[in-house]
């Protein structure tokens, strides 16, 4: 890629040209010093995530971000600990039925489960099972429904009635819904420490309260939206490039039995688990494309940008650009992240960099560290020779045939 393009180039999308940033320094100037200069970019997203923060700009994302931030701290979070343990053993305890029988094991689908009762237990303490499902699939229905757009050559406006927007419609009326239950049974009595409790407190001080709803429940989207899908998708690569090497497997495993216990903490300084972590999310980013728009004409490497314009770069090109890892195609845990290494500023950046760099990230790190352990203590894991584990780059970088792998209980479990 950098040898036949360069490290920033013009895309010739007809209509809608994308300029390409592909060096660490570029993102540094892009996100870090130059952020004002650009807007979000791509907005069909808005019609089921409303204003939250990931599709907010300007003064109201300055503010939401601001409030969920407080929200955000690894302190409060650490409060999520004994439900993401709780929901790590439903899902091995379904590895473990599963590793009894012959063949391949859906993990996708079972860690999307996992991690969409994470969001939805820890940050609005969802009691009722069949609600999460239902939750499960109506953002099912809308990220299919956006998909669709993007993959189709000709995109019709938005709201062009079809069979399958009438679909999307009917799934955001349940969502809609579902979140204003939620709202209404707790709008007089806030009790809870979790994010929706603390976005209601937050809603009854506000002057126009209608208002206020509507952007809870454009969090409360946005959150479940961001938060499942893309760790899912870190878990399930993570999980195939342990079945790939399993040698990794085991400097992992070798070095969980020498920790004096499994708290966050101390898997925190167990060095191979925490190189396996980082190397995974080098090779496969879950957010693989970041784009912003230009507000203005502005210059980026010392190139003119025009206002309009759509500017974009890839963390996965940017974690193999070969100018910044030595082997970059291979997974090389402790070459990458082993003691004493630290990649070239910018040059990985799996959750952004900046003031709209992911706000989830301490949580995502607690989940995939406390999943991980629990997994390689109990678990060898392998690929099917002939079937092709490919990628699928869409709204975030998935396994083209959903993640299908064997599992193969060790003997204390
Ligand atoms: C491994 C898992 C995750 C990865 C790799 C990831 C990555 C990212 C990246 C790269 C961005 C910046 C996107 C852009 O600027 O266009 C982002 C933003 C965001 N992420 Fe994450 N994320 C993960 C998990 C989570 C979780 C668990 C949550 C919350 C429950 C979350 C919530 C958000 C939100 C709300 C934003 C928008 C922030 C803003 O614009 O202020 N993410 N994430």
């Amino acid at each position: 890629m950098q040898k036949k393009f360069g490290d920033q180039f013009l895309i010739p999308v007809p209509g809608e040209p994308v300029y390409f940033l592909n060096h660490p320094d570029l993102v540094r100037e892009f996100l870090l010093e130059k952020p004002r200069s650009f807007e979000r970019s791509y907005l069909d997203m808005k019609s089921f995530m409303g204003e939250g923060l990931i599709t907010s700009d300007g003064d109201l994302w300055e503010r939401q971000r601001k409030l969920m931030g407080e929200f955000f701290k690894p302190r409060s979070l650490e409060n999520m600990i004994p439900l993401i343990r709780e929901e790590t053993a439903k899902s091995l305890d379904a590895f473990s039925s599963a590793s009894k029988g012959p063949g391949l094991f859906r993990v996708e689908e079972e860690l999307l489960r996992m991690t969409l009762n994470v969001v939805c237990r820890g940050l609005f303490s969802t009691q009722v099972d069949a609600e999460v499902r239902a939750l499960g699939e109506d953002v099912d229905v809308f990220m299919k429904y956006i998909v669709h757009r993007l993959r189709s050559p000709v995109r019709l406006p938005f709201g062009t009635p079809s069979p399958r927007f009438f679909k999307f419609k009917s799934h955001l009326k349940h969502f809609n819904r579902l979140v204003e239950g939620w709202m209404n049974a707790r709008w007089e009595d806030p009790h809870r420490q979790d994010l929706l409790d603390h976005l209601i407190r937050w809603g009854k001080e506000q002057h126009d309260v209608a208002a206020a709803r509507r952007q809870i429940r454009d969090e409360v989207i946005t959150m479940i939206i961001a938060g499942h899908e893309t760790t899912t998708h870190a878990l399930c690569w993570t999980l195939y490039l342990l079945a790939a090497h399993p040698h990794e497997v085991e400097r992992v495993r070798t070095a969980l039995r020498n920790l004096p216990d499994k708290e966050l903490k101390t898997l925190k300084t167990c060095a191979p688990l925490m190189e396996v972590y980082q190397e995974a999310l080098r090779l496969y980013p879950p957010v693989w494309y970041i784009e912003r728009s230009a507000k203005e004409d502005v210059t980026l490497g010392g190139v003119a940008v025009s206002k309009g314009v759509r500017v974009a770069f890839s963390p996965y090109l940017i974690h193999r650009h070969p100018g910044f890892w030595e082997r970059p195609e291979e997974f090389a845990p402790a070459f990458h992240f082993g003691e004493g290494k630290s990649p070239a500023a910018f040059s990985f950046v799996p959750f952004s960099t900046g003031g709209r760099s992911c706000i989830g990230k301490f949580m995502a790190e607690m989940e995939i560290l406390i999943f991980l352990a629990e997994f390689i203590e109990k678990f060898d894991v392998e690929t099917l020779p002939g079937i092709t584990y490919g990628m699928d780059p869409l709204i975030t970088l998935r396994p083209q045939k959903g993640m299908s792998l064997v599992l193969k209980a060790l003997s204390s479990t």
